[in-house]
């Protein structure tokens, strides 16, 4: 029997308050999606390697498989797939219910089995808000660093993605 104790946390996800009665050592990515419906972030590997969870944290990419829900304070903003067009940066898509990066991989064609979509479109928008932060355009460096496994190969689609998603933006 666990000893222990159950703790209630409370956070933001995808704009909204949340409150998950948890053990604090309990990993966000199991919170998220058994405990708030929320499966965008997916689960691969839950050893924070092949970053199938990526999502958004303050805006920044993390990964939930590696983070307790404990650590998480009243303040902290999470970010899933299923809340990106509701970023600040999403204005710019076609169809509001998409984010531009969305609209990107759509337009290139880029999914096979999807398991590990979500988590490279995280990641990508990620990049490219970094990149902004440094006042620059993405480069092939930094699509380089992204270390998002894909098991279907789709990696050239993703790049092309990436750099059509940019634009977007
Ligand atoms: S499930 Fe999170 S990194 Fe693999
Ligand atoms: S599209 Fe199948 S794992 Fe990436």
């Amino acid at each position: 029997m666990s000893t222990v104790p159950t703790v209630t946390h409370t956070f933001l996800v995808n704009g909204r308050r949340v409150q998950v009665d948890s053990e604090s050592d309990v990993r966000l990515l199991w919170v998220l999606r058994d405990r708030l419906g929320i499966t965008g972030p997916k689960y691969g590997c839950g050893i924070n390697v092949c970053k199938a969870c990526t999502s958004h944290l303050n805006g920044r990419a993390f990964n939930p498989c590696a983070v307790r829900v404990g650590d998480l304070g009243p303040d902290d903003e999470v970010t899933t797939i299923e809340g990106l067009p509701d970023a600040p940066d999403a204005g710019g898509a076609e169809d509001p219910d998409l984010h531009p990066m969305q609209e990107a991989w759509i337009a290139q064609d880029v999914a096979q089995c999807g398991y590990c979509q979500p988590g490279q479109i995280m990641a990508a928008v990620a990049k490219v808000r970094a990149a902004r932060r440094e006042g620059r355009d993405i480069t092939d460096a930094d699509i380089d660093e992204i270390r998002n496994i894909c098991r279907c190969g789709t990696y050239f689609r993703i790049r092309e993605a990436i750099k059509d998603g940019a634009r977007r933006m």
